[in-house]
């Protein structure tokens, strides 16, 4: 049973950008590699990229310090199309722990640091439109009680590790994922577990394994 951890302190990463380790959970929210530069791969350049729609739903599962979220706003801004982003997040972070890593400098925004502050710390549920090309939820819901349907055209999979959360990385986690996709879909994980692309495949997805961020052999990219 996953407790949140109460002894989160800032990391930094070997690109420079902060990250939060739990010495009691033997985690921390980003790859020590490189905080930023695992999220722009996995997530932007194997995800994001390759999705051409205009808006695009997005679901994100595990919004810890919002870092991909951060990330997504500053390249909706690029490309010239919208994007609506739901992220899933039972156990927030203070606004206190997020403001201690000042990830909209590392991103190369600054001047975002207070709004995505607010961003990150308003009311559960609600819609905030940041930008013509950019809305953000947060919603309070376990991933392992998503109901939704036929919602989304790419999730971001960032739970923490299978050794840490082995809950979040079954079938029947996926088999919500399935349900929650639109047809054609994408789903992209920094894990490339055997077991987790063989319970991606259980759950209906396709499965591809691409090249990781630096520090990683691989990484998973799943298509309903
Ligand atoms: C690896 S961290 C996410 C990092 C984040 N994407 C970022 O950009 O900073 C995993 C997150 O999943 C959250 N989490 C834990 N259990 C969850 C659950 N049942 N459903 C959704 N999220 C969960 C944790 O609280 C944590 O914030």
């Amino acid at each position: 049973m996953y407790t949140p951890p109460a002894d989160l302190v800032p990391l930094r990463t070997a690109d420079g950008s902060f990250t939060l380790r739990s010495e009691a959970l033997g985690e921390q929210y980003h790859s020590v590699h490189g905080a930023v530069q695992e999220s722009r791969h996995v997530f932007l350049a194997m995800g994001l990229d390759l999705v051409k729609k205009d808006p695009v739903d997005l679901l994100e599962v595990g919004l810890g310090t919002g870092l991909n979220a951060l990330l997504t706003w500053i390249a909706a801004e690029g490309r010239g199309g919208a994007v609506r982003y739901t992220a899933l997040e039972p156990y927030p972070l203070s606004r206190e722990a997020l403001s201690r890593m000042d990830h909209p400098a590392a991103c190369g925004d600054p001047a975002k640091g207070g709004v995505v502050l607010d961003m990150l710390t308003a009311a559960e549920g609600a819609w905030q439109r940041m930008s013509p090309h950019f809305s953000f939820r947060r919603r309070a819901t376990s991933m392992l009680a998503l109901e939704d349907v036929a919602a989304y055209d790419l999730v971001y999979f960032d739970a923490f590790g299978p050794n840490t959360q082995p809950e979040l990385w079954t079938e029947e986690v996926f088999r919500r994922l399935h349900r929650a996709m639109r047809p054609g879909a994408l789903l992209v994980t920094y894990c490339a577990k055997g077991d987790v692309r063989r319970a991606m495949q259980a759950a209906g997805l396709a499965v591809e394994r691409l090249p990781g961020p630096p520090g990683k052999r691989e990484m998973l990219r799943a298509r309903k």
